[in-house]
């Protein structure tokens, strides 16, 4: 009887040492070969590690890389970003959602020079004593800016561990299947190669097994339904008022204790729209779960509003809501 010449199971060998040596090769050469141009990539500085990965928690890489440019480009190093003011920041950060990750980059960048001179640590235990900086991301800036083979598993990881090995797996099994299939050579390249795998190849409708590199060696080739269903979107409407005058506009300031988005500014919102004409702006607007249709009428703010008139060249030094941004440039106001 002659022997196989691979691992015998349908996975070829996944799980044993031969079968991660071989996943590993393959995932790496793809990576090589196709890997996305980011800006990120370009460096492996801590620092600009550090923004992405905080940038990318929750947003898509297509919506984070002309943010990220940007924001390198204002706070160039870990020093400038730290001696910057919080609304200076959050002007920086507006238009990426989730304030609260750019207070939290900017208290860790304070608390890196006041107590390390501006230096990272560079193992994962030190760098998750970093506000906002969790499991995954401690993970991510440990080996791709220090080269410790620590894995990460994020959304994309999941999944495409959950279907090459054709099981649904808890959390704790998914950070050691992970780590025991990690290149610890390649730390860094082998946890971006599969966040990029599961992000381009192995999405979650619709995979594209025939262009990936691991399908061989993968359990379920596409056919694992992900157990969650995608959340329902709600819908909402919403109403402003934008009242403007020459090079102004009436802006309000949400409260410094709002659970969302505190401090930022933004058009005064109207419950009860007075008139029943056409809106003079009608957009779409999409946040996490709920889809908004945002009417904006062209008026006097109602009596009463606390705003305050700002000029048009000032608001590119002010943090404004997304949304605000959205309307004034859809208005042609800035
Ligand atoms: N998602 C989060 N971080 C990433 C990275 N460095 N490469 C690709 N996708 C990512």
């Amino acid at each position: 009887m002659s022997r196989p010449t691979t691992a015998p199971s349908d996975t070829l060998g996944i799980g044993t040492p031969a079968g991660n040596r071989r996943f590993r090769r393959r995932l790496l050469s793809w990576y090589d070969r196709v890997q996305r141009d980011l800006p990120w990539r370009e460096s492996r500085d801590p620092y600009w590690v550090w923004v992405s990965e905080i940038m990318l928690q929750q947003t898509r890489v297509a919506a984070v890389v002309e943010h990220y440019k940007r924001f390198l480009r204002r706070f160039p190093t870990v020093a400038k970003l730290a001696a910057a003011r919080e609304s200076s920041v959050l002007t920086a950060w507006s238009g990426l959602g989730y304030y609260r990750r750019a207070r939290m980059l900017h208290a860790a960048a304070k608390k890196l020079v006041r107590d390390r001179e501006g230096k990272f640590p560079t193992t994962a235990e030190e760098l998750r004593e970093l506000p906002g900086v969790g499991r995954y991301t401690a993970a991510a800036i440990a080996s791709i800016a220090f080269d410790h083979p620590v894995a990460v598993v994020d959304g994309n990881v999941e999944r495409l561990l959950q279907r090459v090995l054709g099981k649904m797996l808890a959390t704790e099994e998914l950070w050691t299947t992970a780590n025991h299939l990690l290149a610890a050579k390649r730390p860094g390249d082998f946890n971006q190669a599969v966040m990029e795998l599961g992000a381009t190849v192995c999405t979650p409708r619709q995979p594209k097994c025939l262009v990936c590199p691991v399908m061989e060696m993968c359990a379920t080739r596409g056919q694992l339904k992900s157990a969650a269903k995608p959340p329902r979107q709600r819908k909402r409407e919403i109403h402003y008022v934008f009242d403007g005058r020459k090079d102004q506009v009436l802006l309000v300031q949400r409260a410094r204790d709002a659970a969302l988005m505190p401090g930022m500014w933004e058009l005064p919102q109207v419950t009860n729209v007075n008139g029943s004409g056409q809106p003079w702006l009608t957009l779409r607007h999409s946040i996490t779960v709920t889809d908004y249709v945002v009417r904006v009428t062209r008026s006097s703010a109602p009596q009463g509003t606390e705003g305050v008139w700002l000029a048009k060249t000032r608001l590119t030094k002010l943090p404004l809501t997304g949304l605000t941004r959205k309307i004034l440039r859809a208005a042609h106001f800035i």
